[in-house]
């Protein structure tokens, strides 16, 4: 096989699928994206994203245009064209948390039909989160539908992704790693090949590994950030209890202890998304299977699952009741700079409040399309963050949107009578909003 690819397949079109697609598009390979929802290729083929992630809809205009980012619904061209095919279906888990890999089955058994019909060697690349061994049977299941031999008529590595939703594009780009694990030595080297030309000016570090080493590395590097984070709100409910002590301050204190490094040790109402909460269930699923427990993992968990409590304690303590109370609340995403709502821990906090008879309107700059079919007509949708604040009797501060963390004390003095803010993603300096009642997570109360 050469060590040059030119014409590159990605099958399955969701969130790493579409960046990893118009990135390559960009970098100036043309690149098939296949996907099986008709809707999805239909808004594509047009040049409309399918979500919102920044300078995705640039580089989808821009790749469409110059034919290097060819959505379809079909797989034998791209296929048979491709010399490199990405696999980058959905791993969800079943209903009990393991991993359910019937994507990834039914798409291994179309790329093994049609690698049938090759005359030229094919490489399979699987982004997708898999439990380690997954690859063996992945190799299976194309030679059985290929009726070719693994390592010689095509070759297949483990290659996970590290991107951020929000930052999605920037990090394709830019990553701070490549984990590679090859079938053998040759693929890890076909594969290491490709990414030294797509990014010839600055290249990251490759690892080189086995398939199952690179399997299981996509798992810990996920479980560790999420427990990271679980580690430091766990520390922020101690500060809440401690007078004139601030978690912003002890992460900042710990961020430049270079073992410990500062990423990742903010504070708030908890990890959310569609990648943290899957990935661990599946990861505890899988060790359950060996007969291993892991506690430290299912601590992480249970810290998370107990974190958006934290917000809502604060709002009793200064509210009493929820029932009647006007309450606002500014960002609604799982994270900025994205419309995602999955897995949101505001979704349990609102739902929460409105139980209790709270009158709840929210506001956020991407996610309120989401947010409608979540809550249907059970809250209120403002157009601006000051429309949401009016009257109320209270904000929370759930998403750290750029555009809440400019808002100055008078801001909320001009829209709310009583401003009370109550910050879930310490977005403000305590220090400056001591003209009006802030309380925030992981804040411990002055002493005067
Ligand atoms: C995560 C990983 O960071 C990526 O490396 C991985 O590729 C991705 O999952 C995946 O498996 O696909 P993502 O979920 O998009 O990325 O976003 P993160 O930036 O990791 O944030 C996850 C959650 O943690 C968000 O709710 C965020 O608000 C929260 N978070 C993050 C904190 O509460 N504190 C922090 O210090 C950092």
């Amino acid at each position: 096989m050469k060590n040059k690819f030119y014409s590159i397949s990605v099958l399955g079109l969701g969130h790493v699928g579409l960046i990893t697609a118009v990135t390559l598009a960009h970098k100036g390979f043309r690149v098939y994206g296949i996907d099986t929802n008709e809707n999805i290729i239909n808004q594509l083929q047009q040049s409309k994203t399918v979500i919102y992630e920044p300078n995705l809809q640039k580089l989808l205009i821009e790749s469409i245009k110059n034919n290097l980012f060819i959505p379809t619904s079909t797989f034998k061209k791209p296929i048979i064209e491709s010399e490199l095919s990405f696999i980058t279906v959905g791993t969800p888990n079943n209903v009990d948390g393991s991993i359910n890999l019937n994507n990834i089955f039914s798409v291994s058994e179309t790329l093994g039909k049609h690698i049938k019909n090759k005359t030229t060697p094919h490489l399979v690349v699987i982004k997708s989160t898999i439990i380690p061994g997954t690859t063996q049977n992945i190799v299976k299941i194309i030679e059985k539908h290929s009726n070719k031999k693994c390592g010689v008529d095509w070759n297949i590595c483990v290659n996970p992704e590290f991107l951020r939703e929000g930052s999605a594009i920037y990090d394709n780009l830019n990553p701070d790693k490549i984990v590679i694990g090859g079938y053998n030595k040759y693929t890890n080297t076909l594969l290491e090949s490709f990414y030294n030309d797509v990014h010839s000016d600055n290249v990251p570090p490759i690892i080189k590994t086995s398939p199952s080493n690179a399997e299981l590395i996509k798992y810990i590097n996920n479980v560790f950030l999420a427990s990271k984070i679980s580690f430091i709100n766990n520390i922020s409910n101690l500060c809440q209890k401690i007078p004139d002590t601030d978690i912003n301050i002890i992460s900042e204190a710990l961020g430049h202890d270079k073992r410990i490094s500062s990423s990742f040790l903010n504070a708030g109402i908890g990890w959310g998304g569609s990648c943290f909460k899957k990935d661990i269930n599946a990861l505890l699923s899988f060790a359950k299977t060996l007969n291993l427990e892991l506690p430290l993992i299912e601590a992480s968990l249970k810290i998370n699952q107990n974190q958006p409590l934290e917000i809502l304690k604060l709002a009793y303590e200064s509210l009493g009741s929820l029932k009647g109370k006007k309450i606002s609340v500014l960002g609604l995403a799982f994270k900025p700079n994205t419309d995602d709502m999955r897995e949101a821990n505001s979704i349990s906090i609102i739902n929460k409040m409105v139980a209790e008879g709270a009158i709840v309107t929210v506001h956020d700059p991407k996610a309120i399309k989401n947010a409608k079919k979540i809550f249907k007509d059970k809250i209120l949708y403002a157009e601006t963050p000051g429309t949401c604040i009016k009257n109320a009797d209270c904000c929370l501060i759930l998403t750290e949107w750029q555009e809440y963390i400019n808002f100055k004390p008078e801001f909320f003095l001009e829209y709310m009578k009583n401003p009370l803010v109550i910050d879930g993603r310490r977005i403000y300096d305590p220090e400056k909003f001591c003209s009006i009642k802030y309380v925030a997570i992981g804040l411990g109360k002055k002493i005067k």
